[in-house]
C-alpha cells in the first residue's frame, strides 16, 4: 500500500491531468482535495480529448474510485454538467464517484460576488476565473457557508440561505448597484440539487482509511499549483484554497504520516494565467513560440497563458514547501524547436543575487532573473521511451534542472498522449 500526492509546482497547468491519468493505472482511489471548477485538466486518450474541471482525472479508467474531498468547493450545476458530458462519451460512472458531505457549495451569489468584486478592484484585479471560488471560500472561513449536507435538510438550508442572502443582497443593492438574488428560487433549485447529489455522498476520510487498510494505493490529485496556494503562493494573486501537498491532509482528513510520497509536477518552462508577478515572463516572439508550441490557452477560460523560461527559484521553493520525493517534468517536447534555452537560476534585486523566494510581492515584482543559457537539442523528443533515447542535450537539460532543484525526475513527459512518456521510476514506490 502506498499513498501519493500529485501537486503542481508552478502556477497550475503543469500537466497534472495527464500524470494523474497515467498513475491511476497503479492506484485504486483518486481523490481531489482542493479548489473547484476553476481547474481544467486536459487528458488525451485513444478516445480523444477530455477536459475535466471537477471530477478527478482518474475517472477515465474503468473501476477506479474517484472522490471529491471536503477541501474542495462544489458548483452542483457544473458537476452535473460534467457528469452528463462524461456519460454521453460512454464513461461509466455508477457508484465509483463519491463526494464528501463537508464540501462547500458555490451558490449563485458567490459567482456574482466574484465578478463584481473583480470589477471593483480595477487595476488591483486578480484575474479570477469568475466561477465564485473565492467568495465560496470566504463564506467557509467566515463560518456562514452552505455545505453539501445542508442541501439535504430543508430547515437548515432555508435558514442559512436567508441569513446569507440578507447580507449579500444588501451588498448587491447598496454597493454594486445590481439586481438582488431571489431566496425562494435558489432554495428550490438547491433542494433539487441536494436530491440529485445525495447518492454520491460518502465520508471520504473514512473511505481512504478503509482502502489503505486493505492495502490499496491512494492517489491525491492536486489542482492549481504551489504558487497559487492561498498561504504559500504569490499572495494576493492566488486562488483561495490550499493547493500545496499539505492541502491533501486538511482537504481530505488524512494525517500527514499517512502520506508516503509527493510528486511535484513541473513544466519545462513556466506559465501563468491571471494577474500577478512573473519574473521570467517573456513578452515577445519567444513567449509566443512557447504559447503556440505548448497550446498555452486556459482550458477553463480560454485565456492566453503568460509564458516564460523555467524558474529554478520557484522550483526550489516548491520542492521545500511540498517536500517532493520526486518530480514529473512535462512538455519537454515544446522546447524541441528552440536553438537556445534559458533557465533562471537566481534573481537579482538592486544589484544583489537572491537564491530564495522573496517574502514581499513587491520585491518579486522588481527582481531580474539571472539566466543561464543552454544550447537546444533541435530535434524531436516525442519518440523517446527512456532517458537514453533522448538527444544528449535534452538529457543535459534534464540533469541541469535536477541539480538546480535538488530532486530527480521520476517521469518525463514529451507529448500529450499517454505513450509519449518516459517512466524513470514508479512514484508509488517508497
Ligand atoms: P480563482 O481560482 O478563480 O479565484 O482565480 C484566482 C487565480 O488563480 C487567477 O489568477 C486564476 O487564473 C488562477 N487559477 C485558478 N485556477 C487555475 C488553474 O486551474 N490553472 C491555472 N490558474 C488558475
Ligand atoms: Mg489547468
Amino acid at each position: 500500500m502506498s499513498s501519493l500526492i500529485v501537486v503542481g509546482a508552478q502556477w497550475g497547468d503543469e500537466g497534472k491531468g495527464k500524470i494523474v491519468d497515467l498513475l491511476t493505472d497503479k492506484a485504486h482511489v483518486v481523490i481531489r482535495y482542493a479548489g473547484g471548477h476553476n481547474a481544467g485538466h486536459t487528458i488525451i486518450t485513444g478516445k480523444g480529448k477530455y477536459i475535466l474541471h471537477l471530477i478527478p482525472s482518474g475517472i477515465l479508467h474503468p473501476r477506479k474510485k474517484c472522490c471529491l474531498g471536503g477541501g474542495m468547493v462544489l458548483d452542483p450545476e457544473a458537476f452535473l454538467k460534467e457528469l452528463d458530458s462524461l456519460g454521453k462519451r460512454g464513461v461509466k460512472i455508477g457508484s465509483r464517484l463519491k463526494i464528501s458531505p463537508d464540501i462547500h457549495i458555490i451558490m449563485p451569489y458567490h459567482k456574482t460576488m466574484d465578478v463584481e468584486s473583480e470589477k471593483l478592484r480595477g487595476k488591483r484585479k486578480i484575474g479570477t476565473t469568475g466561477r465564485g471560488i473565492g467568495p465560496a471560500y470566504v463564506d467557509k472561513i467566515a463560518r456562514t457557508g452552505i455545505r453539501l449536507a445542508d442541501l439535504l435538510d430543508r430547515d437548515v438550508l432555508k435558514d442559512k440561505l436567508e441569513y446569507n442572502l440578507a447580507e449579500k443582497n444588501f451588498i448587491f443593492e447598496k454597493i454594486y448597484g445590481i439586481p438582488t438574488h431571489n431566496a425562494k428560487a435558489i432554495y428550490r433549485r438547491f433542494l433539487k440539487y441536494g436530491r440529485l447529489l445525495e447518492p454520491y455522498i460518502e465520508d471520504i476520510s473514512r473511505l481512504v482509511s478503509d482502502e489503505s487498510r486493505r492495502g490499496r494505493n491512494i492517489l491525491f490529485e492536486g489542482a492549481q499549483g504551489t504558487m497559487l496556494d492561498v498561504d504559500h503562493g504569490s499572495y494576493p494573486f492566488v486562488t483561495s484554497s490550499s493547493a500545496i501537498a499539505g492541502g491533501a491532509c486538511t482537504g481530505v482528513g488524512v494525517g500527514p504520516t499517512a502520506i508516503d510520497s509527493v510528486l511535484g509536477v513541473i513544466k519545462a518552462y513556466t506559465t501563468r494565467v491571471g494577474e500577478g508577478p512573473f519574473p521570467t515572463e517573456l513578452e515577445g516572439a519567444v513567449g509566443e513560440q512557447l504559447r503556440d508550441g505548448g497550446s498555452e490557452y486556459g482550458s477553463t477560460t480560454g485565456r492566453p497563458r503568460r509564458c516564460g523560461w523555467f524558474d529554478a527559484v520557484i522550483a526550489r521553493y516548491s520542492r521545500r514547501i511540498n517536500n517532493f520525493s520526486g518530480m514529473a517534468l512535462t512538455k519537454l517536447d515544446v522546447l524541441d524547436t528552440f536553438r537556445e534555452i534559458k533557465v533562471a537560476v537566481a534573481y537579482r534585486y538592486r544589484g544583489k543575487v537572491m537564491k530564495e523566494m522573496p517574502a514581499s510581492l513587491r520585491i518579486l515584482r522588481e527582481v531580474e532573473p539571472v539566466y543561464r543559457t543552454v544550447k537546444g537539442w533541435e530535434e524531436s523528443t516525442s519518440q523517446a521511451r527512456s532517458l537514453s533515447e533522448l538527444p544528449p542535450r535534452a538529457r543535459s537539460y534534464i540533469s541541469f534542472l535536477e541539480d538546480l532543484v535538488g530532486c530527480s525526475f521520476q517521469i518525463v513527459s514529451t507529448g500529450a498522449n499517454r505513450k509519449e512518456t518516459i517512466m524513470v521510476r514508479d512514484p508509488f514506490l517508497k
